[in-house]
């Protein structure tokens, strides 16, 4: 099975720029078109928060016209820049997305079992979970203790190395380790939010931040670092699992390059 994953979209009202700068909208089509010309089909493309820049109808209405383009099974997920009730009125013919509430769901129609969780906190930027979400997703996961399973979740659960990003990250990890550290058949935890690849072992299985489909943060490992972003490249990450080999996570660079030139 090949999961493509898009994260941190940040489309904009038409004829608009993200940060008034980045041409995120047409970024997100070249993104599109880059899924359409892989050699292997993804069987399905997850887009991990993140999904417009301020939450307004006018993006999400926006996102649903360009996501036209794309001809592959999709699941959605809400970032910090998502709005709930615009991401849930503007997704409303997505069955697995829950009708009231934070957005957490499972899809069990894969050979991976995917379960997302909605770490988004109404009106902040860093990411948590209350209990009743961490309840969820104890009960959701015990479920299916064999079944291999990725975990979905905007915020990621550590400290970047990049000091300004670190108070918006998903607080309260050890809570959310001590549920995921019951269960042995977490393949990976897909990751948005800090727009750059990032990894880290954790709770008993692999964290994996993607790349946005728009700016790219500075790779400032120093405490003076100060925010700043770069336009490209950008990239999406493809999760290769067989049941031999387990999940392959591959970073995809968006664009065009020079090459190929002859391996031998
Ligand atoms: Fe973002
Ligand atoms: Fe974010």
């Amino acid at each position: 099975m090949l999961i493509a994953q898009l994260s941190d979209i940040h489309v904009r009202p038409r004829g608009e720029l993200y940060k008034g700068v980045a041409d995120s909208n047409r970024m997100f089509t070249e993104a599109l078109t880059h899924l359409g010309g892989l050699e292997r089909r993804p069987d399905l493309v997850v887009l991990t928060g993140d999904l417009v820049d301020e939450g307004d109808p006018d993006e999400y209405a926006n996102l649903r016209a360009l996501l036209g383009a794309l001809d592959l099974p999709y699941l959605v997920m809400p970032g910090n820049h998502d709005e709930r009730e615009n991401f849930r009125r503007s997704f409303a013919d997505h069955p697995y997305l829950p009708r009231s509430g934070p957005l957490h769901y499972c899809v069990d129609d894969y050979a991976l079992r995917l379960v997302a969780l909605d770490t988004t906190v109404p009106g902040a930027h860093h990411g948590a979970l209350d209990q009743t979400g961490l309840d969820w997703l104890l009960a959701t996961l015990s479920e299916n203790r064999a079944k291999p399973t990725l975990v979905l979740m905007h915020h990621p659960p550590f400290l970047s190395g990049i000091p300004y990003l670190d108070p918006y990250r998903y607080v309260d990890d050890e809570a959310l380790a001590d549920v995921l550290g019951q269960f042995q058949n977490i393949e990976a935890v897909l990751c948005g939010h800090v727009h750059r690849a990032m990894a880290r072992r954790w709770a008993g299985t692999i964290v994996l931040a993607c790349p946005s489909t728009t700016t790219q943060i500075a790779l400032d490992l120093v405490d003076r670092a100060r925010g700043r972003s770069y336009i490209g490249p950008a990239a999406c990450l493809l999760h290769l699992w067989t049941p031999e080999s387990g999940l392959i996570s591959h970073t995809s660079s968006i664009g065009s390059f020079p090459g190929p030139f002859p391996f031998f």
